[in-house]
């Protein structure tokens, strides 16, 4: 993505581009977050409507959209198969900012999937293959023999990626910033589309 243009910490509601903002934001929670700045929360909802959540990595993310990857077949592939929607949300504790993400979500090309989980580590790869994500396991065992069992499978060569492991892009129709301020008079911006093939966003402020 290109540089984002320059603002000051204090001024962040003058933006009139999210991702811009975004990328300016992940900068500057990349210097002062102690671990894991593209940490955030995503949330789906399972069948019955019920919210679920937990944490995923921030992996690419460009003007269409921010791409994180995962098992299929997890519990939460399996809520986004059958409700392609999710909410995500950033916390950057250093900074005292937050930046929640809404939106339909899609799956990533083959192409793109290929070239990240090419990019991984052997090992990573391999656990890929043998974690049966959110599935029942017996013990640890379990999962040390199906490391092993695929370890020796791929023992020469590059390991593939699994048709079950792939990357999900959330195609942002709401991109909320907040940054705290005294006396809880936090400043709050969010910009909103309509659908996620437009280029201009509304912007509203909001009390915090
Ligand atoms: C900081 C952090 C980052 C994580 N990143 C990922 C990730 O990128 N992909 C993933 O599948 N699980 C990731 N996990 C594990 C998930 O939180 C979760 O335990 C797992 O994906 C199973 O979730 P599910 O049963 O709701 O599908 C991460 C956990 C933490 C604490």
């Amino acid at each position: 993505m290109e540089a984002p243009e320059q603002l000051t910490s204090g001024d962040f509601t003058a933006s009139m581009e999210p991702f811009l903002l975004f990328e300016e934001w992940f900068a500057e929670a990349k210097e002062s977050e102690p671990n894991d700045p593209h940490a955030m929360a995503l949330a789906t909802v399972d069948a019955d409507g019920l919210p679920d959540v937990r944490m995923v990595l921030l992996n690419q993310r460009d003007a269409r959209g921010f791409v994180f990857f995962t098992n299929t077949g997890s519990a939460k592939g399996r809520e986004l198969a059958a409700v392609p929607k999710a909410a995500a949300v950033f916390h950057w504790k250093s900074l005292r900012r937050q930046v929640r993400v809404r939106g339909a979500v899609e799956t990533v090309s083959d192409a793109e999937a290929d070239a990240y989980f090419a990019s991984r580590p052997r090992l990573s790869q391999i656990g890929a293959w043998a974690s049966q994500q959110s599935r029942p396991m017996g013990g640890r065992f379990a999962l040390e023999a199906a490391v092993a069992k695929v370890t020796a499978q791929y023992a020469l060569g590059a390991v593939p990626r699994p048709a079950h492991w792939t990357g999900f892009r959330i195609r942002p129709v709401q991109i909320e910033f907040w940054h705290d301020r005294p006396f809880r008079l936090h400043d709050r911006v969010v910009f909103a589309r309509e659908n996620a093939d437009m280029t201009d966003w509304t912007k509203t402020r909001l009390f915090p």
